[in-house]
């Protein structure tokens, strides 16, 4: 069943098309005058939503994941819900609600409580790479990226510096620093010349000519990489 339901969640991970949801059969809304009670009583996976408007894929499948709840005895008791953070500011606050989506567990389970946050992380990624693809065309934006696919394992050691880098520039309104998988977004990489992983590439997008990109070929130490990033920030100033 957790096999299930993490499979049915990767299932999530598609773009999104807008018009907005209602028809949830399987998971629930709750609001400010609910939320409390409904979670007390029940284990809840709660999904907090910025703009369900513009997700409208994504609460399609949340209710289909939601079927769990109906599959067999052990699953009866876990409740699936929504919160949208557009409607309810206040609840979103106090639940320290930072993502455009968020995924949370409201039980006392840990197993449940693993799987969620290792579900959560996954979303943020996958939002974060949306964010990506659009800036890949938008005139002006500066990037830094890093190409890579799930199993290689050099990606997994670079990933633990790029953590770093990311915290580096988080405040940096200069530069956009996301990874990509180039196992879901193969053209992408293709079209940034990525075909070994990983790679890294500085991508800037002139307002008035054609797209400089900077190959990184450092060592992968996240210090080596926020310098190199530093000095085409500065190059294309
Ligand atoms: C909470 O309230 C909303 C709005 O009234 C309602 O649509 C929803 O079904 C309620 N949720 C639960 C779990 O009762």
């Amino acid at each position: 069943m957790a096999r299930f339901f993490c499979f049915s969640l990767l299932i999530l991970l598609v773009p999104l098309t807008s018009a907005f949801y209602i028809n949830a059969k399987n998971s629930f809304i709750l609001t400010s005058e609910n939320f409390t009670q409904a979670t007390t009583e029940h284990d809840y996976f709660v999904l907090f939503i910025e703009d369900p408007e513009s997700h409208n894929k994504f609460l399609e499948l949340w209710d289909e994941v939601g079927q769990v709840s109906q599959a067999d005895d052990t699953s009866k008791h876990l409740k699936f819900g929504i919160v949208d953070c557009h409607k309810e500011e206040v609840l979103c606050q106090v639940n320290q609600i930072k993502n455009k989506i968020q995924l949370k567990f409201f039980g006392s389970h840990n197993n449940w409580k693993s799987v969620t946050s290792f579900l959560d992380s996954t979303i943020a990624d996958v939002l974060r790479e949306d964010e990506l693809i659009q800036k890949f065309d938008q005139p002006g934006a500066k990037m830094f990226v890093l190409f890579k696919v799930i199993y290689c394992p050099y990606c997994k050691e670079t990933m633990e510096e790029w953590v770093t880098v990311m915290d580096h520039f988080k405040n940096n309104p200069n530069i956009y620093v996301a990874s990509i998988d180039c196992t879901r977004h193969r053209k992408h990489c293709d079209r940034f010349d990525a075909l070994r992983y990983p790679r890294m590439r500085f991508i800037y997008n002139p307002p008035s000519s054609s797209q400089k990109v900077d190959k990184y070929e450092g060592d992968r130490s996240a210090a080596d990489m926020i310098e190199f990033a530093q000095l085409s920030i500065k190059r294309y100033e």
